[in-house]
C-alpha cells in the first residue's frame, strides 16, 4: 500500500481569498495527520499565492510525519528551504500565470542548474525529489543527477477523457516507473488523482507514495459542509 501525502496549498488558497486568519493551513495539516496522512505537501510558490512563508516555518514545528516542500528551482526558494530544512524538497516547474503546476520539470534539458539546485539541498541532509513527466529520459537524466526520488506527474492520465487516452497514459506511468525503480529510485506520483482514479495508479508495482490535494480539500469541504452550517444556526437561536 502506497503512503499518502496530502497537499494542503488549497487550505491556504481559501485563506487567501480573504487575506485573513482562516482556515489555517497548519490546523489543517494537524487534522490531516490524525486522519493517517503519512506526509504533509506543501509549494510554496514564488509568487505566494496560497502557501506563505510562515505556513511552513509553523509546520516544520507542528507536525511529526514528513514535511515535503514543493519548489521552484529557483534561488531564492533553495536559501528559503535550507534555513527552514523540510524532510523532502520536490522541484517542480513553475510559472507565474498557471493554474497549476502544468507539466513536468525538464530535467534533461537543464541538468546543469537542477544538479546545482539539488547539490545545495542535499548537502544540508534534505532529500531531493524531481516531479516530472512519466517519461524514460525524464527519469534517466533525474537519476544521473543522483536524486533519492522522482515523483511521475499523473495529471495526464487523470486528465485523459477517453478510455484509450487514459489507458495509453497509465502505460506510460508503469513504464517509467519500472525504469525508475530499476535505477533505485523512490518512486512517488501525483497530480490530478481523485477517489475514483486513485486506485489503478496505487496498485502499480514499486510506488512509495501519492501526493494528493485539490481532490481532498474539496471532499473535506462536501463532507464537512452540513455540520458548519448547523453549528452557525445553532448560534442563532
Ligand atoms: N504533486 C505535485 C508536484 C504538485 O505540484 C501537485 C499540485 O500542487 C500535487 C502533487 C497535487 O496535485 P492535486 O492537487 O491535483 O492532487
Amino acid at each position: 500500500m502506497p503512503l499518502l501525502g496530502v497537499n494542503i496549498d488549497h487550505v491556504a488558497t481559501v485563506r487567501q481569498a480573504r487575506r485573513t486568519i482562516e482556515p489555517d493551513p497548519v490546523h489543517a495539516a494537524v487534522l490531516a495527520e490524525m486522519g493517517g496522512a503519512d506526509g504533509i505537501t506543501v509549494h510554496l510558490r514564488e509568487d505566494r499565492r496560497h502557501i506563505q512563508d510562515r505556513d511552513v516555518r509553523l509546520l516544520r514545528q507542528m507536525i511529526r510525519v514528513k514535511l515535503n516542500l514543493e519548489m521552484a528551482v529557483s534561488q531564492e526558494i533553495v536559501d528559503f528551504a535550507l534555513d527552514v530544512l523540510p524532510d523532502m524538497a520536490t522541484l517542480v516547474p513553475e510559472k507565474r500565470e498557471e493554474v497549476t503546476t502544468e507539466g513536468g520539470l525538464d530535467v534533461a534539458g537543464q541538468q546543469g542548474r537542477v544538479q546545482e539546485c539539488v547539490h545545495q539541498l542535499q548537502q544540508s541532509g534534505i532529500a531531493c525529489s524531481l516531479f516530472i513527466d512519466p517519461n524514460v529520459r525524464q527519469v534517466a537524466a533525474s537519476a544521473d543527477i543522483g536524486v533519492e526520488a522522482v515523483e511521475l506527474h499523473t495529471g495526464a492520465y487523470a486528465d485523459a477523457t477517453t478510455s484509450a487516452a487514459a489507458n495509453a497514459e497509465f502505460d506510460r506511468i508503469v513504464e517509467a516507473s519500472q525504469f525508475a525503480v530499476s535505477r533505485g529510485l523512490i518512486l512517488n506520483m501525483g497530480h490530478g488523482l481523485t477517489y475514483r482514479n486513485v486506485r489503478k495508479i496505487a496498485a502499480i508495482d514499486g510506488v512509495n507514495e501519492l501526493n494528493i490535494g485539490h481532490s481532498i480539500i474539496s471532499h473535506a469541504v462536501m463532507v464537512g459542509l452540513e455540520r458548519a452550517v448547523r453549528e452557525m444556526k445553532a448560534l442563532l437561536t
